[in-house]
């Protein structure tokens, strides 16, 4: 629903533009939307082939980019996970060209993995972050390099991204899906509209001196994977695949899955929507879950028309 994120944005001030490390799922939807609203915005992928790239940028090459791309950024975002060293990709070879740019905002994505296990207990920002996995350990780094850098910053910490053709929806093309039950386990989530809206938001409030240095967004209403499948089910007219215990799947999943299914966390979104007064355009995954649906759907039409 880009167009109601852009409805309910302020638009960007004129000459804006903006910079996007990473333009992958989520770099690629802000870049959308921010043009729409008025700002030239280049995106970076580590292949000038890429869809989307308007430059080229691999922090292993070392290679910078060209000149003619820094020249009067007004705003910079980065998508760009940390490496495997720990070092944030964007500071490791650019640190000084960007901190000598006259910067109105910078938006770092991070992940609230950053706070740990919580034992399934709504978390904010007040928080300390306590992270247990080792690439969040290496991220809560990266946020630091960033909050050392003295640049306009503001660290944002998502859940799980999903959005049009990256959801619950698509994981029914698997035939090997079953629905994982672990009592007591939810996971938050964040729909890319509600990313791209919030920074948009965020960007705004900033100017107007209200500047917190750390903001989750995430949705309202985290929800266990079972939940989830069956809202999706029901969507896509399906069944919900088979059901099996945590205790049996554990022993099938990579690492990598299974440590997101070690860490149980409520995300509190109270900062940017109380506080700071943000609209979630999908307050829910049943909302968000919607949205992709009806894209499917279009893409259907397509194909057929
Ligand atoms: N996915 C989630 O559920 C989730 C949850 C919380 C936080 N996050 C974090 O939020 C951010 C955006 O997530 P996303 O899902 O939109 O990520 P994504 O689609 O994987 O995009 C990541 C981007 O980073 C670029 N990149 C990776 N390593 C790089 C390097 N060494 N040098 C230069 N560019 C590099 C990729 O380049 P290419 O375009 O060339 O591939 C891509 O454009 C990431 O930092 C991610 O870790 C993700």
């Amino acid at each position: 629903m880009i167009e109601r994120v852009v409805k309910q944005s302020v638009p960007f001030e004129p000459n804006s533009k903006v910079v996007i490390f990473g333009g992958g799922f989520t770099g690629q939807h802000i870049a959308e939307i921010a043009r729409q609203l008025g700002a030239t915005v280049l995106c970076s992928r580590r292949d000038i082939k890429s869809k989307g790239a308007d430059f080229e940028y691999d922090s292993y090459t070392s290679r910078l980019p060209p000149k003619e791309v820094l020249n009067g950024v007004t705003h910079i975002i980065s998508c760009i996970p940390p490496l495997s060293s720990g070092e944030d990709p964007v500071l490791k070879n650019l640190k000084d060209e960007i901190t000598k740019l006259p910067l109105k905002w910078v938006g770092y994505l991070s992940t609230t993995g950053v706070y740990g296990d919580c034992k399934g207990d709504w978390i904010s920002e007040n928080d300390i972050a306590k992270p247990t996995q080792s690439r969040s350990i290496r991220r809560l780094s990266c946020e630091k390099e960033w909050q050392d850098s003295g640049l306009p910053l503001q660290i944002l910490r998502l859940p799980g991204i999903y959005g049009p053709g990256r959801s619950t929806l698509d994981s029914y093309k698997k035939t090997s899906l079953k629905a994982i039950d672990k009592p007591g386990q939810v996971f938050s989530r964040i729909h890319i509209d509600d990313i791209a809206g919030a920074i948009l938001h965020l960007i705004n409030t900033y100017s107007q001196d209200i500047s917190p240095s750390i903001i989750n967004i995430a949705d309202n209403y985290p929800a266990s994977n079972i939940e989830v499948l069956e809202f999706a089910a029901k969507l896509l007219g399906t069944k919900l695949p088979p059901i099996e215990s945590f205790e049996i799947a554990s022993k099938k999943m990579s690492p990598m899955a299974l440590s997101f299914w070690q860490e149980n966390r409520k995300v509190s979104n109270a900062r940017l929507c109380k506080e700071m007064g943000y609209s979630l355009i999908h307050p829910d995954y049943k909302s968000g879950l919607k949205d992709c649906y009806s894209s499917i759907k279009k893409t259907d039409k397509n194909l057929v028309n």
